[in-house]
């Protein structure tokens, strides 16, 4: 974890000692597609690195391939990220989109994986990895492996944070994401409340679902985005209501708000959403922070500090794991009885 050794054994040593009662709940960092301000997002590169900085959790947004493999993709879409369009000219569908659910996990493998660019070719976080190295789509297997791995030599328990991507997309597809990925946690003994894992989706319908018609026992994390984005058929206004929240708890622990409707920037207020949610019980991890994005004249300090000190999210989807891990360390602080 980000605790140094030194620091956790002072707080276990303050804890025996009768010094203090609990250590302060720690938020947790959450690495947004990996160390995707640095590499490209979502490669097994980009999550070795955000494992390296610290991060407590690792996102992996999750599509299928056409044999039925999940795949660490943000988008349904190949073109934003891969060289798909040079390498398979003619695989598009008529509205001029590459899909992943098109190819096989072989011809997903033989791709090219490059950071983020609109369909126009530009660059969309201009500063971020400017190189020409060979990145490759990673499998859901591969990152739990590699995850696994790193947490059994460096004895560490890192977690994971999939994302069922466009569920009612797949459906009308013919296939279900939500029950292969569902089958997959089970083999790797993950459907587990108490496991260092959230499964978290944008659609309330479906989380819904996985809690009751799938049966499952994972900590679930109901995304909350704007209606404008069209998402998913989930009416995210109403989603922020009391009512509407309570309603969510009941098959959730916890929601994944945008950072806007956490914060008014209008307003320079946080707005009612991490009392309202905090009050039936649910955690808060807002996304994301992005350092290269900031409001004009705000700090990486002060939108932290007002994310965690005044508003009290309990975690923050990060594509800079490091900034976020050494906020945290620098400002820990061990509360006496
Ligand atoms: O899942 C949290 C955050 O990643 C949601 O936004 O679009 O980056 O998947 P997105
Ligand atoms: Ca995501």
């Amino acid at each position: 974890m980000k605790s140094p050794l030194l620091a956790n054994l002072l707080v276990t040593t303050l804890i025996s000692s009768g010094f203090m009662a609990a250590a302060v709940a720690q938020p947790l960092v959450i690495a947004h597609r990996g160390a995707s301000g640095y590499l490209p997002e979502h490669t097994l590169e980009a999550a070795t690195l955000a494992y390296a900085q610290g991060a407590d959790f690792i996102e992996q947004d999750l599509v299928l391939s056409k044999d039925l493999v999940p795949v660490v993709l943000h988008d349904i879409h190949l073109d934003t990220v891969t060289d798909v369009a040079s390498k398979f000219p003619t695989r598009q569908r008529a509205d001029g989109r590459f899909y992943a659910l098109d190819f096989t996990l072989a011809e997903l493998k033989t791709l090219d994986v490059h950071e983020r660019r609109e369909l126009d070719g530009k660059q969309v976080f201009a500063n971020r990895y400017q190189g020409k190295a060979s990145f490759k789509i990673a499998t859901f297997a591969e990152e739990l492996e590699l995850i696994a791995q790193l947490n059994r030599q460096f004895k560490r328990d890192v977690g994971y944070y999939p994302e069922i991507k466009s569920p009612a997309w797949h459906q009308q597809q013919g296939v279900d994401i939500s029950l292969i990925v569902l089958k997959m946690l089970r083999e790797y003994g993950l459907d587990d409340a108490n496991k260092a894992i959230y499964i978290q989706c944008f659609d309330f319908a479906e989380t819904k679902r996985w809690r009751t018609e799938l049966g499952a026992k994972v900590k679930l994390v109901q995304l909350i985005g704007d209606n404008s984005w069209g998402e998913s058929d989930t009416d995210y206004t109403a989603l922020q209501t009391p009512a509407m929240l309570a309603e969510v708890a009941k098959y959730a622990q916890g929601i994944g708000p945008w950072l806007p409707q956490v914060f008014d920037l209008q307003v320079n207020k946080p707005t009612a959403l991490v009392h309202d949610a905090h009050q039936v019980g649910l955690q808060v991890h807002p996304y994301t922070f992005r350092q290269d994005v900031l409001p004009p004249g705000v700090s990486n300090e002060q939108i932290l500090s007002v994310l965690f000190n005044q508003i009290k999210v309990d975690g923050l989807f990060s594509d800079f794991t490091d900034t976020v891990v050494n906020f945290l360390d620098k400002q820990k602080v061990i509360s006496p009885d």
